[in-house]
């Protein structure tokens, strides 16, 4: 099979990869289990890419729940190397409100309970056994994070260039004073599957970048203290959004 130039993993309101041609579908079954779905391999304009939505198309695997390592392994197993993680947040500082779309440059991980290394299980054992103790200063791919901001920039989509994802547990929303202490602790932005995955990427030496979309003003962050957030403004907003992600990632594409 020929490689893949890039692969997308769709987050919460991203489903299927617009203006997708010659669509092959995969139904993989890696060495660490089952993927959230199909991944879909076609062509953007002259590219090979590959997209998995990472809910499932449905929807059906809440955030605690996805095999990351599956997910990824899974892209990989196709040929890709290039991974753009699109990932659906709640918007905590000022430059992040819903609709936004953001490049992060860094992270802080509040997640528990999940399988974050691939340095577990039986698959690992029968590997060797060698722990990775990966370089993680940097979270996200620089090399990567500046294609996208370079295409942003020529495909005249607006891009706030860096900011802090902190991820959170799920699948509840977070309370007022959880976003209050993300907000102390540095966190631009909040979301629920940055993290393991970005960390496994980097075990498996993918380069990896996270295109977040600002769905909603996280808790208590917003100019309405009071607001409720609903799954439908979180829909309506990614997909509001969604004509500048389909630009953006083929403007990736031709970088
Ligand atoms: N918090 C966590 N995850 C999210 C949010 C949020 O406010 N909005 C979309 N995903």
């Amino acid at each position: 099979m020929s490689g893949i130039d890039l692969a997308v993993i769709g987050g919460t309101g991203v489903y299927s990869l617009a203006r997708l041609e010659d669509v092959e579908t995969h139904v993989a079954d890696t060495r660490f289990g089952a993927p959230s779905g199909p991944v879909r391999v076609g062509r953007l304009g002259r590219h090979r890419v590959a997209f998995l939505a990472r809910h499932g198309e449905g929807h059906s695997v809440p955030p605690h729940l996805v095999n990351y390592r599956a997910n990824l392994a899974a892209l990989q197993d196709l040929g890709a190397e290039r991974v753009l993680a699109v990932n659906t947040v709640g918007g905590i500082t000022g430059h992040f409100g819903p609709r936004v779309l953001a490049c992060p440059d860094q992270l802080i991980d509040y997640t528990w309970g999940r399988v974050s290394t691939i340095c577990e299980g039986g698959h690992w054992a029968a590997s060797g056994g060698e722990v990775l103790h990966v370089d993680f200063g940097q979270p996200y791919s620089p090399g990567l994070r500046r294609s996208v901001v370079a295409a942003a920039l020529r495909a005249g989509v607006d891009l706030v260039d860096g900011g802090c994802y902190g991820a959170t547990q799920g699948p509840r929303l977070e309370t007022r004073a959880e976003i209050a202490r993300l907000h102390r602790d540095g966190c631009d932005i909040v979301g629920m599957t940055g993290m393991p995955e970005a960390g496994l990427a980097r075990e498996l030496g993918l380069d990896y970048a996270c295109l977040a979309v600002v769905a909603n003003w996280a808790a208590g962050a917003g100019p309405d203290p009071d607001e409720v957030i609903t799954l439908q403004d979180v829909l309506d907003n990614v997909a509001a959004a969604s004509a500048g992600l389909a630009d953006l990632i083929g403007a990736v594409l031709e970088g």
